[in-house]
């Protein structure tokens, strides 16, 4: 890590293989920040508890999701990757800032608004305080910038008030983070129900693109993709099938969406699905093909992470000490 380059941390939670959304609004976009900025990413399992999770498969897919970042193009020696439950800073973090941040901000937080409806059994405590162990995973690095999909920008706005209200009680100490989100892209939205997110834990399998899936699953989930009546390829209000194909579209293959009302003109829906289809399967097959090189080789990759962690942990504790000292904790050395 280099003194006057920016820092950058994200992180993904390894509930399921990432889906597209994942993929164009975030993980896509961390690859080409590495030369520039000093990255951090990290695979956020403390988070992933909030909601249940059966053991074994949380460990499956916690490395699954470590494998897939590296086939996403992070490079394990240029950026630091690692699990968040390796690095206990971002826990005890998390309890320091829980104490300046108000039960009122955590209840504005749509997310838990929505998870907690979808889990009505299961609205635990960790669940509500999520926010501010995500604040934690940012302010412990001092990161200057986070990149996301739009979905995590309330989070990140209570971040930074989570941090002006530090700085305000014990002195400037943290930077305030800037989200950073994708132009095309930050809001891929479901193939089913076009006006709801794209999400892993949708019940119907054609709503969502995992990036592992074949050439041919892709294909057949965007045929199923619902649209709307009319047969122009036009981004336009009420049309939000079209629009979030054409937004796909343009994220995977550079195209303005002029470029692509263009190419469409006179098409009908099934040429241009079809298109989308393939410009998306050929886009994420690198992606496969490396994905399945890695992951059958867990030496490899407990070398990154066991590496990534130290790297991770020797970053954040000195931020660690300095807070405990501002908030007057007794040295421990
Ligand atoms: P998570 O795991 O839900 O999602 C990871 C990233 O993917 C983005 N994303 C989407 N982008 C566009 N369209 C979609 N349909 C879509 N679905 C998901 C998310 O915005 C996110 O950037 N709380 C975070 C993880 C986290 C984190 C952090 C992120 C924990 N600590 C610190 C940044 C900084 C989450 O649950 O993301």
């Amino acid at each position: 890590m280099s003194e006057n380059k920016k820092l950058i941390f994200s992180g993904i939670q390894p509930t399921g293989t990432f889906t597209l959304g994942n993929y164009l609004g975030a993980v896509k976009n961390w690859g080409p920040l590495q030369d520039e900025y000093d990255c951090v990413y990290s695979i956020v399992d403390l988070h992933a508890i909030t909601v249940r999770q059966d053991p074994v498969k949380l460990r499956q897919n916690s490395m699954q999701a470590y494998a897939l970042l590296q086939a996403c193009g992070l490079d394990p020696k240029k950026s630091i990757l690692f699990f968040q439950s390796h690095n206990k800073c971002h826990a005890e973090l998390s309890w320091v800032l829980s104490c300046t941040t108000q039960f009122g901000e955590l209840t504005r937080m749509t997310q838990f608004k929505d998870k907690s409806a979808k889990h009505a059994d299961n609205i635990n405590a960790g669940l509500f305080t999520y926010p501010v162990l995500m604040a934690a995973d940012i302010l412990a690095y001092n990161a200057d910038l986070v990149p996301i999909g739009i979905d995590q920008k309330q989070h990140l706005e209570l971040a930074r008030n989570i941090a002006q209200r530090f700085n305000q009680r014990y002195g400037e100490f943290f930077t305030l983070p800037e989200p950073y989100i994708p132009k095309a892209g930050a809001k891929i939205m479901s193939l089913q129900e076009p006006t709801k997110k794209m999400s892993k834990s949708d019940e119907n399998p054609n709503a969502c693109i995992l990036i592992l899936d074949d050439k041919d699953t892709i294909i057949r989930k965007f045929k199923r993709a619902v649209t709307d009546s009319e047969a122009e390829v036009r981004y336009a209000e009420g049309k939000d099938g079209i629009n979030n194909l054409m937004t796909i579209y343009s994220a995977v293959t550079g195209k303005t969406m002029d470029e692509i009302e263009a190419e469409f003109f006179g098409k009908g829906y099934g040429d241009f699905k079809l298109a989308v289809g393939e410009a998306v399967a050929d886009h994420l097959e690198p992606v496969r093909s490396e994905f399945s090189r890695l992951i059958n080789d867990k030496a490899y990759l407990k070398e990154c992470y066991v590496d990534g962690a130290q790297r991770a942990e020797r970053i954040t504790q000195r931020i660690l000490t300095k807070v405990y000292r501002k908030v007057g904790f007794v040295d421990a050395k």
